[in-house]
């Protein structure tokens, strides 16, 4: 899948200060119960139930009024996400970078970007980061550098640098003294056009997968591995939590270099992206089983620095794109020779409808065809439309969103989301083609206006520039108009906010011992308007969810094996009735319930 599929597929479908002091105590008595269990033991298994928020650090807290945010930014907001019950946070890509791609170009792999900061900043943001029992998770980026990284400047420097082969070159097909030739084979950036580019002074084609300022790596040459070990030790050691392995699946090519297969339509003919370029199967330069060993060695290497104190067990997180669950339980790694803890299960993440049959499908797949392993549900991050673009209607956007964040959260596995989702944070793409600063919306506009649009200041408050930066600074992006209402001052003190859902589903999660790791039982399953399940563990009560994915009122009737018809509200929309029982479930529109069966 490239990104305008990707891309175009998002867009196409278009504290308790006044809640009553029951809550309040219930709050502390959980939030207690929480810490208890994060504490001696269960170092090693944070990560099976956890819930990790994924911030974008140039967009999270500015806080030397330069418009960009920054690692003491991060500091800075940590109480903030250990309220929330947040386990870790992952940053995409910190390290010094020419932000071609926003620090998916990385040219130092072992220090801080001085636009966020220092490494003394990290180290600080790590430590304070501890003791709030926060883990933090970083950006690994494999598959290429930038071309402004030593080893490329070495590389395209000559023939026989040493450094040569730490990246893919090839001759040009036809190539003569005069004529550089054509691109070796007809391989595609995800960015568009051509996946090669030519080097003068070289005199061949380098292959880059992504931005042509990302040359790839070449994963056969065994220094390239060494580097990484290496590179991940430096962070270990610095006590980060694990990491998040961007575009791994792209790290080996088909080695006799051959074209990909043209996706052709129902009658036959190719099918054509935006841009009128063919739509190509990516067969020869996506997940080539090469990668299985690559992750096992990186296993292997971050075994090395498991504790029995926090952070604990050193976590992999996978970006896994993949075309089915087979494929994602492959991530996992055979036995004995484990990969990643977390592989992203984007089977769910990106379904990008509300559509029953599909979310039963694809949560049946990851509790039945994952081996038992934890899946990691995600549905929202920097490369996508928001939710509210991807799943809402417009009206009941807000609904809609406790809808998919109960799905999140109430679902076995570990949770990932992305700031701002917790306040309800809207899209919103830029308008002028001057304002565009991804180069994907660069490239394609006005067609795709690219990832600025979820990329935008964290709403804070209602002051200008919402918190993020000072007021008289100009903010990397704008900071979208809908802060005025929808930010963290406005809604934390409300308890039918949207942040006080997410709050709510996070506590529990961590406290309830369903939630914790019971299994996931769907119910009602020819139900086409609802979706419904149970959480059941042994001699703890059973949990049932039940979420209406439509405009409509709907009554569910539920049946738990073994068990009566009484059942004790845990968490329900705001002003929806009561249950008189399990057999009569009444949902406002797009409304959920959670209850605990008596
Ligand atoms: C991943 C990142 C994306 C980046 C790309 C290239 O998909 O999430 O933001 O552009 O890799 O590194
Ligand atoms: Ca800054």
């Amino acid at each position: 899948m490239n990104w305008t599929k990707r891309i175009a597929t998002g867009a196409m479908a278009l504290v308790l200060s006044c809640v009553a002091p029951y809550a309040f105590a219930q709050y502390y008595a959980a939030k207690a119960a929480a810490q208890a269990g994060a504490s001696a033991g269960s170092e090693q298994s944070w990560w099976k139930n956890a819930v990790i928020y994924e911030v974008y650090p140039r967009s999270f807290q500015d806080t030397n009024n330069d418009g960009i945010g920054d690692l003491n930014g991060i500091t800075a907001r940590l109480d903030y996400l250990k309220d929330l019950g947040v386990d870790a946070i992952w940053l995409t890509p910190i390290y010094p970078s020419p932000q071609a791609d926003f620090g998916y170009d990385i040219s130092d792999y072992e220090n801080i970007d001085p636009q966020y900061g220092t490494l003394a900043d990290f180290d600080r943001l790590i430590a304070e980061a501890n003791k709030r029992h926060i883990r933090v998770i970083l950006d690994m980026v494999m598959n290429h550098t930038s071309d402004e990284h030593k080893w490329f400047l070495e590389s395209r420097s000559s023939r026989d640098n040493p450094y040569r082969d730490w990246y893919v070159w090839r001759d040009g097909k036809g190539e003569t003294a005069t004529s550089k030739g054509a691109p070796p084979n007809n391989w595609q950036s995800m960015f568009g056009g051509s996946a090669w580019e030519w080097d003068t002074k070289t005199r061949q084609y380098y292959y880059h997968k992504f931005y042509v300022k990302q040359p790839d790596l070449n994963w056969n040459n065994p220094m390239v591995h060494q580097a990484f070990k290496d590179i991940m030790a430096f962070w270990l050691e610095r006590g980060v939590g694990g990491f998040r392995f961007d575009a791994i699946t792209t790290l080996y090519e088909d080695p006799q270099m051959r074209d990909e297969g043209v996706l052709k339509d129902k009658n036959g003919q190719p099918i054509v992206n935006l841009l009128g370029e063919p739509e190509l199967d990516n067969s020869k330069t996506d997940n080539l089983p090469g990668v299985h060993p690559v992750m096992q060695e990186m296993r292997a290497e971050a075994d090395k620095f498991d504790s029995d104190t926090f952070p604990g067990k050193r976590v992999l997180i996978g970006e896994t794109y993949l075309p089915n669950v087979a494929e994602l339980e492959k991530m996992y790694g055979p036995p004995g020779k484990p990969e990643f803890e977390l592989p992203m299960d984007m089977q769910l993440g990106i379904i990008n409808k509300l559509d029953v049959a599909k979310f039963r499908t694809r949560l049946t797949d990851a509790e039945d065809h994952l081996n038992g392993h934890i899946p990691l549900i995600v549905f929202d991050n920097h490369d996508n439309p928001r939710i509210d673009k991807r799943y809402g209607d417009g009206i009941h956007n807000t609904d809609i969103e406790r809808v998919i964040s109960t799905i999140l959260f109430a679902s076995r596995g570990a949770a990932m989301f992305y700031y701002g989702d917790e306040i309800g944070m809207k899209t919103t793409p830029p308008t002028r083609k001057e304002d565009v600063k991804d180069p994907v919306g660069i490239r394609w506009w006005p067609k795709i206006k690219g990832r600025d649009g979820e990329r935008t200041p964290m709403q804070w408050d209602d002051s200008p520039n919402a918190g993020f930066t000072a007021a008289d600074v100009e903010p990397w992006l704008p900071v979208p108009p809908s802060y005025k209402t929808v930010n963290v001052k406005a809604e934390e003190p409300q308890p039918d906010s949207l942040f006080a859902w997410y709050r709510e589903l996070i506590r529990l999660k961590k406290t309830n011992p369903a939630f914790a790791d019971g299994n996931n039982v769907l119910l009602d399953t020819a139900n086409t308007k609802v979706l419904s399940w149970m959480r059941q563990a042994p001699g703890v009560p059973t949990v049932v969810v039940a979420t209406n994915f439509t405009a409509m009122p709907q009554t569910v009737s539920l049946k738990v094996p073994g068990a009566g018809s009484s059942v004790k509200t845990l968490l329900k929309t705001p002003g929806a009735k009561e249950p008189a029982s399990l057999r009569a479930i009444p949902l406002g529109p797009f409304g959920v319930y959670i209850g605990e069966v008596e």
